[in-house]
């Protein structure tokens, strides 16, 4: 049972009981959390623009650096990284709009964005009140306070907290030997994703921080990157056959190092339900825009 999103007549009280935590970010967006609730903050186009040039910058440069450092650099932006964003992005921010926008970078910036807002659309339409998604409340715009700068946002929706996200949990059990429990885990998004897939939506930007935990569930936290479109999906499949193990690919490296037959699984498991073939049968029947 689909219900759209649900409409509040006033934000959750929490929301402006003090000041939001600030848990996580990606890319296009700084999440802030009170207990249950998160609210989102967009990024602008300088800032996300800064932070692709950094991040193939890095990839550039992490080829002349020693593994481990490279492997800690992407997982924990330093203070450094966060000065170096914003020196970038000043400089990205002084050269009039017109110009980059005809640029490389600008298209770059406007097919991110357009990913992220036909996610969000898809995600709407075909997964808002199913359970492969956190819940979602819309309420009249409220201001509420956030920590770090600006200080304050005005949002009119707020979701779900989730526990933590799927890569958060399959780290910590990793890093207690309890393959079992990431097994049953692995397996449960790969339900999740096909349960997603007869909806008819996929997600190519399938990295494990983009999926949550609530009690016995994953969940989608981030619905950037969700396609309708078959050939899409299809260019996308052709693209990660090319490109290593799958398991590495969803940013499962590091966890699955100590146990190389576990990640030997689940790629072959992967391999097998996310054959083209496969996911077509599951597909719904309809002409897609
Ligand atoms: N509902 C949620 N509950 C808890 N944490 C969340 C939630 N939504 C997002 N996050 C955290 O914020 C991060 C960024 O959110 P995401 O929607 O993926 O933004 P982006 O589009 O920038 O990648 C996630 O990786 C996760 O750590
Ligand atoms: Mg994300």
């Amino acid at each position: 049972m689909r219900s759209p999103l649900k409409a509040l007549e006033k934000a959750p009280e929490e929301l402006t009981a003090g000041r939001l935590k600030r848990i996580g970010e990606g890319v296009g967006k700084v999440v802030y959390a009170s207990e249950h609730w998160v609210v989102k903050r967009d990024r602008g186009a300088s800032e996300i623009i800064a932070l692709i040039l950094i991040w193939r910058l890095m990839k550039r440069v992490e080829r002349f650096l020693p593994r481990r450092l490279a492997a800690r650099w992407a997982s924990h932006p330093s203070a450094a990284l966060r000065l170096l964003r914003v020196a970038v992005q000043t400089a990205v921010s002084l050269v009039p709009k017109a110009v980059w926008f005809g640029t490389h970078w600008g298209r770059i910036w406007q097919k991110f964005v357009h990913r992220d807002v036909r996610g969000e659309y898809l995600a709407v339409k075909h997964l808002s009140g199913t359970s492969l998604v956190p819940e979602t409340v819309t309420f009249p715009p409220t201001l509420v306070r956030v920590g770090g700068w600006p200080g304050w946002l005005v949002v009119t929706e707020a979701t779900e907290r989730v526990e933590e996200t799927l890569y958060e949990r399959l780290k910590k059990l990793a890093a207690q030997g309890r393959w079992n429990e990431v097994e049953r885990w692995l397996e449960r998004l790969l339900e999740l994703r096909r349960a997603g897939w007869r909806r008819g939506v996929f997600s190519v930007d399938a990295h494990l921080k983009n999926f949550g935990v609530i009690e016995s569930r994953v969940v989608l936290l981030d619905p950037g990157g969700l396609t309708d479109r078959w050939e899409d999906v299809e260019q996308h499949l052709a693209a990660m056959a090319k490109n290593g193990p799958p398991s590495q690919q969803f940013g499962l490296a590091e966890i699955l190092k100590g146990a190389p037959e576990l990640a030997a699984r689940f790629d072959q498991r992967w391999r097998e339900l996310a054959d083209p073939q496969a996911i077509r049968d599951l597909w719904p029947e309809r002409r897609s825009g």
